[in-house]
């Protein structure tokens, strides 16, 4: 056997047990929620994976979790039949309903017995039927029409709750098996995405369920992969090679095999306890990582459940108990302006207060003027309000039989109610911005931005001590911050020598908080955490950041054409610069240290030829990666060249790489090769 030969084989070896080692911390972090190591610990092992496959791309699989975030479809979603048909469920809305199925389920068992009912949380997301093979994730579709769904397969191996290589596990794997369940997102992950929005000016997704949707319809995985979907597995499909029972058999079984299951479900016997536990989780069901809309009741045994069998449309053993809608209704007292970090008018309904989803809501947006029109909505109106998602409250609609006729029209005002300039509509928004550039609103809004938590992160400096110190003119712009001393704070109300002394040491730390946190707090329209964080990194320092051109902005990954021309106007303005000088001179850092990792030189003494056209990078980005880590570009392909990597119409290079026997990479596996 040849050096090449035994080098290769240990090298398969050893990815073998790191593979199984980071599916298993994958499992015990993503599905157990109780990891062993810590995360700097699980990325080394993932890094050494990738280093090794990138040596060997020969022995990288479709299953290896480095593939997770693979390439978009190419011809988008395709259809996709499912080998059993999935069902949707009949409904019901109240204990009595329910208690009537259960008497079907008797009569269609012949039996005046107690039946066993498993209950399970009705999870509001998408229905999903992921199909194994020998183990091995082969597809994964959406219900679709219950007959033919899309497929998705790329989308759902980036959720890491799934695992692309089923466990090995005491009911043995199955030679084939349709497993099906919810995809949702969080709620944590819903308000995350909703504030990138927000930022953004894109449009917020009204509920966890139609952010859960759109993730899962976007055709980039990377995309998808960027937020944070979530699944619970509650049934299977087709299968072959496994015998169950009974339907909580079935959810251990899914559990064994590595998926996550939600563990609240319970069984009965006794259908009033069932209605019971049923109707408790209307009023908890916020204590829920995720959102739910009802509860499902499913016959236990798998034979009485193929005894009772299905209608056309939904399975006559199983139903689903709906929550009420969770709206109510209050009184509009009156409808106030606030405005925003960059002028924009938000009118909001003050609201007699009332008791809503667990939390008392006084205040409720009315997003803008055309939707106020809309609906029609007047001072002293009866209002119906839900929370749009669970999260933010918001006036779905007037009850226009309580109108007394006192009620006011509201006029959205042309002027700010803050310094009286006008306000005018921007012709291709719906919003009313200030037009005067120095609105205390705006200046008082955009130092809360720059001090909070995503930017500069400073303790103690809340909308109230921020107010003051501009009602005071102790400050005028965010780096007057750094100039205030302990006696000046000291004459604020309710600013005592203790809180005094921590302000200070955080506004103290708070100047090396790195580009991207300043980047971030200037407030640089659309350029929110994560477009900043990119620049940053980029650029390495405001200095470079400043000169830069539309073109060398577009070719950054998240920074759309939106964003490039607003860090453009951004830099052409004088005050701003003023700021960014006056910023340096009190001693804010405005560089960003080069993370740790590209000091690793992965490439070292590594020669990369490049040829054809990339999918997603320019040949200069991806020169750039390379020699960051230490590798060298050359022009020709010789014997000394460790890689080519090749993209579309690739020509000569390509043919004599493959002569000369040099290993050829395309995009994507050179991706997986950079930690
Ligand atoms: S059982 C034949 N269990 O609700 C069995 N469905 O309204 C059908 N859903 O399409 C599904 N949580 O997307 C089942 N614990 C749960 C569920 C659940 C949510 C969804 C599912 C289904 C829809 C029917």
């Amino acid at each position: 056997m040849s050096d090449k030969m035994t080098s290769k084989s240990v090298a398969e070896a050893q990815i073998v047990e790191l593979r199984s080692k980071i599916n298993y911390h994958m499992h015990r972090y993503h599905v157990l929620d109780n990891p062993e190591i810590e995360d700097y610990e699980y990325d080394a092992l993932l890094k050494q994976l990738n280093e090794l496959e990138a040596k060997y791309p020969e022995l990288i699989t479709a299953q290896s979790p480095t593939q997770r975030v693979g390439a978009p479809p190419a011809a988008g979603f395709q259809k996709v039949t499912h080998f059993t048909p999935m069902r949707s469920l009949g409904n019901v809305f109240s204990g009595a309903e329910l208690v009537a199925f259960h008497q079907r389920v008797q009569s269609g068992l012949e039996t005046t017995a107690d039946i066993e009912y498993v209950v399970e949380h009705k999870i509001d997301g998408l229905a999903i039927n992921i199909v194994y093979e020998h183990g091995t994730l082969v597809r994964a579709a959406t219900r679709g029409d219950g007959a033919t769904g899309e497929d998705v397969t790329a989308n759902i191996k980036t959720i890491k709750s799934i695992p692309l290589e089923l466990k090995a596990n005491k009911f043995g794997i199955p030679t084939f098996l349709e497993v099906r369940g919810e995809v949702y997102m969080p709620h944590k992950e819903f308000i995350r995405l909703n504030e990138e929005r927000e930022e953004m000016d894109e449009q917020l997704f009204a509920n966890p369920r139609n952010a859960a949707a759109g993730s899962l319809r976007q055709l980039d995985p990377k995309e998808a992969a960027k937020r944070s979907l979530d699944a619970l597995l509650y049934g299977i499909g087709a299968h072959e090679g496994v015998a169950l029972t009974t339907h909580s058999e079935t959810l251990e079984f899914l559990q064994a095999l590595g998926f996550k299951v939600n563990t609240l479900y319970k069984k009965f016997t006794d259908v009033d306890a069932a209605v019971e536990y049923c109707a408790s989780w209307a009023d908890k069901r916020h204590e829920l990582p995720f959102a739910i809309d009802g509860m499902v009741l499913k016959v236990n045994h798998l034979a009485d459940q193929e005894m009772l069998g299905s209608t056309a449309k939904d399975p006559r053993w199983a139903i689903a108990y709906k929550f009420p809608p969770e709206q109510t209704t209050t009184v509009v007292e009156n409808i106030s302006i606030s405005i925003g970090r960059t002028g924009v008018l938000t009118p909001t309904a003050d609201l007699t207060p009332v008791l809503l989803s667990g939390s008392t809501i006084s205040r409720a947006t009315l997003h803008n003027e055309d939707y106020i029109n809309e609906k029609d909505i007047r001072i002293g109106d009866t209002v119906v309000i839900h929370k749009a998602g669970e999260i933010i409250p918001e006036v779905i609609s007037v009850l226009l039989e309580k109108r007394t006729g006192q009620e006011i029209p509201f006029v959205m005002p042309h002027t700010c109610p803050e310094c009286g300039s006008t306000a005018k509509r921007i012709e291709t928004e719906a919003a009313y911005r200030c037009s005067n550039p120095s609105c205390p609103a705006l200046i008082r809004e955009g130092v809360i931005h720059f001090v909070s938590r995503d930017a500069m992160n400073v303790d103690g400096l809340g909308p109230a001590v921020v107010t003051s110190l501009l009602e005071a003119k102790l400050i005028q712009t965010v780096a007057d911050l750094y100039r205030l001393t302990k006696e000046e704070l000291l004459t604020l109300e309710r600013m005592a020598e203790k809180s005094v002394n921590n302000l200070l040491a955080s506004i103290e730390t708070s100047k090396n908080a790195g580009l991207a946190r300043v980047l971030f707090g200037l407030g640089i329209r659309f350029v929110g955490i994560k477009a900043a964080t990119t620049l940053a990194k980029h650029f390495g320092s405001m200095d470079a950041l400043k000169i830069c051109t539309v073109e060398t902005l577009l070719e950054l990954d998240d920074i759309g054409d939106k964003i490039a021309q607003s860090i453009i106007i951004y830099f052409a303005q004088t005050e701003n610069l003023a700021l960014i000088d006056a910023l340096q001179q009190v001693g804010v850092k405005l560089t960003q240290d080069k993370p740790e990792i590209l000091h690793e030189q992965i490439f070292a003494g590594m020669t990369f030829v490049l040829t054809g056209t990339l999918p997603t990078m320019s040949r200069k980005q991806a020169a750039d990666i390379i020699e960051a880590f230490g590798g060298k570009v050359a022009g020709s392909v010789s014997k000394k060249t460790t890689y080519v990597l090749a993209g579309e119409e690739a020509g000569s290079k390509l043919e004599k790489a493959e002569k000369l026997g040099v290993t050829v990479l395309d995009e994507d596996q050179f991706k997986t090769m950079v930690p």
